[in-house]
């Protein structure tokens, strides 16, 4: 299985200071940093855009960029993502945009294409993509996209388990409601990159709090 990683997202850090922010994530000790782009169509709620990416790549360039794009039409928008630094762009499989060629537009800009899945979403349907070599790292959502701090659902444990079994050095992610007993479950199902926005945010010690979302995940696979 591949390596654990640990993304906090930096939808749940403080927008007075979001430089300070990213350093923080990156002085704890995480793997990479979890952007979330929502452009109120898509999902019910409106973040922030290309130039977030790009603040984040200059306060902690050593910190790779994980943009997670929750929008109507993401093939419009892998440039200005790739322009600011987005090291993998991840789309949803659910939205209504030529998936493949949306993938294969993100590779051929040098960004790791990533692919989503909201909880109900079938992992059959992102099959096709990874049978085609399309995709490098899948993440399937833990919670309905939209919002930070909500709870896991646990019926996403079953897309987890499907996408290992179809790809065993496949980067398999998990978004919302991850804890240390929530990211316990999602490492036993085959998950091994895990993000975390109000349980490593909110956290007195980030630090602290990575490494012990990384222990339990550890502790936990198979
Ligand atoms: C939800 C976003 C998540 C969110 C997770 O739509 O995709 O990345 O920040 O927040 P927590 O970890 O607080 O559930
Ligand atoms: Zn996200």
């Amino acid at each position: 299985m591949p390596k654990i990683g640990i993304l906090p997202s930096l939808l749940a850090a403080d927008f007075g200071r979001l430089a300070e922010e990213c350093r923080r994530a990156a002085d704890a000790g995480a793997d990479e940093l979890h952007l979330d782009i929502m452009d109120g169509v898509f999902v019910r709620n409106i973040s922030f855009g290309p130039e977030v990416v790009a603040m984040a790549r200059r306060a902690a360039p050593e910190l790779p960029r994980n943009v997670h794009l929750m929008v109507a039409r993401p093939h419009e928008y892998v440039d200005a993502f790739a322009d600011a630094g987005a090291n993998t762009l991840l789309i949803h499989v659910e939205a209504p945009c030529d998936v493949a060629g949306t993938l294969r537009a993100i590779r051929a800009r040098g960004v790791r294409a990533g692919l989503t899945l909201n909880p109900e979403t079938p992992a059959a349907l992102a099959a096709p993509y990874l049978r085609a070599g399309l995709v490098d790292e899948a993440l399937c959502m833990t919670v309905h996209p939209g919002f930070g701090g909500q709870s896991f659902i646990a019926a996403a444990l079953p897309n987890i388990r499907s996408l290992r079994a179809m790809a065993s050095a496949l980067d398999i992610s998990v978004d919302g409601g991850i804890g240390d007993e929530t990211a316990a479950a999602c490492a036993r199902a085959g998950a091994n990159l895990f993000v975390a926005g109000t349980t490593l945010f909110r956290a007195p010690d980030m630090a602290a709090a990575v490494a012990a979302l990384r222990a339990s995940a550890e502790a936990a696979r198979p």
